[in-house]
C-alpha cells in the first residue's frame, strides 16, 4: 500500500470562476460539462479501461479498502457517471453486511442523466438498492450530516467551482465522518511526470475521442482539466478550509492517481467563497 503522503508539486492554478470557465481557459460550465459526459455515456466505462489499462478498478478499489463502507449506516458518491465506485462499495458491503445485517444506504448523484442510467442499468442485478439521485454537486439536495462517507472520483475537477462542491460535501457529512477524493495527479518524478505529460497530451486525447466517438472533444477537457486542478497540498488546504481535518494522501501508481483522505471536523461548514482556491 503506498503510504500517506503530502505528493507531487503542485501545478498552475487553474481554479473556475463563477461563470464556469477555468482561470486558464477550460469551460466547466454545467451545460458543456453535462453535454460532453451525456455524449461519451455509453462509451464511458471501455475508454476508461482503455485508457488506464484496467488501473482504475484498482485505485477503486483502494479507495475502498482504505475507507470501507459504513456498515449500518449511510455514504454518498458524488458526481458518481456510471458508478464505479458506488458498485464497489456496494460490493464490498454485501457480505459482512448480508452477514451482520448492516447494509449500509448508498447513494450515487450525479448532474448527467444519461451517465447515471448506465450506473443504474449495471447495478440493476446485483445492487438494486443503490439510489441513483439527479443532483448537482453544487447544490446538493440533502440535510446537513445525512452521511458517513462522501466520496468523489474523478469528479471533483470536473465541478465548476471546487469550493463550492466541497463545501457541499463538508455540509452533508456528519462531523467525524470521512471525504474520500479519488483524483488524477501530477507524478513528483520529474521522468515520470514528462512520459505521463506526453501520453496525456498526444496519446489519450486522440485514443480517448476516437473510441468514445464523441465531437465535443471530451478527451481534450480532460487532459486540460487535469493539468490545471489543484492537486498536492493546495487541494489539502482547501479541504481543510471547508471543514476538514485529518488529510492523509495516498499517491497511487507513481501519483498519477492520488487518494485524499479527511475527517469532518464538528462545526459549521465554512461559507463557500465566490472563487475557489
Ligand atoms: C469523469 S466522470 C467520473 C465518474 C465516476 N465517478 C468515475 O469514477 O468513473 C465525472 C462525472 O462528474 C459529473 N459532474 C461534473 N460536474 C458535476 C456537478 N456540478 N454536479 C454533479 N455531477 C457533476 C459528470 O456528469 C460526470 O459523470
Amino acid at each position: 500500500m503506498p503510504p500517506a503522503a503530502t505528493i507531487e508539486p503542485s501545478p498552475p492554478a487553474g481554479q473556475a470562476t463563477s461563470r464556469g470557465a477555468d482561470r486558464s481557459g477550460v469551460d466547466k460550465s454545467g451545460d458543456k460539462v453535462r453535454g460532453m459526459f451525456a455524449e461519451i455515456a455509453p462509451r464511458y466505462d471501455l475508454v476508461n479501461r482503455i485508457l488506464s489499462g484496467g488501473i482504475d478498478l484498482w485505485w477503486r478499489h483502494v479507495t475502498v479498502r482504505l475507507a470501507p463502507p459504513p456498515l449500518g449506516g449511510a455514504m454518498l458518491d458524488v458526481c458518481t457517471g456510471t458508478g464505479d465506485l458506488a458498485i464497489a462499495y456496494a460490493d464490498r458491503a454485501a457480505a459482512p453486511a448480508a452477514a451482520q445485517g448492516l447494509v449500509p444506504r448508498i447513494i450515487a448523484s450525479d448532474f448527467c442523466r444519461p451517465m447515471l442510467d448506465r450506473g443504474r442499468d449495471k447495478a440493476a442485478a446485483r445492487h438494486p438498492q443503490i439510489e441513483w439521485i439527479e443532483a448537482d454537486a453544487m447544490a446538493l439536495p440533502f440535510p446537513a450530516a445525512d452521511f458517513d462517507l462522501v466520496t468523489v472520483a474523478f469528479g471533483l475537477r470536473n465541478i465548476a467551482d471546487t469550493r463550492r462542491g466541497l463545501s457541499e460535501m463538508a455540509r452533508v457529512c456528519r462531523p467525524g465522518g470521512t471525504l474520500a477524493i479519488l483524483e488524477f495527479s501530477l507524478p513528483a518524478n520529474r521522468i515520470v511526470r514528462s512520459g505521463y505529460l506526453w501520453y496525456f497530451r498526444n496519446v489519450l486525447p486522440r485514443l480517448g475521442n476516437a473510441v468514445a466517438r464523441n465531437a465535443s472533444d471530451a478527451y481534450t477537457y480532460l487532459n486540460q482539466s487535469v493539468e490545471d486542478f489543484p492537486s498536492g497540498e493546495r487541494l489539502a488546504a482547501l479541504v481543510r478550509s471547508v471543514g476538514f481535518t485529518a488529510v492523509e494522501q495516498h499517491p497511487l501508481t507513481f501519483g498519477i492517481a492520488t487518494l485524499t483522505l479527511a475527517t469532518r471536523c464538528a462545526g459549521p461548514v465554512t461559507s463557500p467563497a465566490p472563487k475557489n482556491g
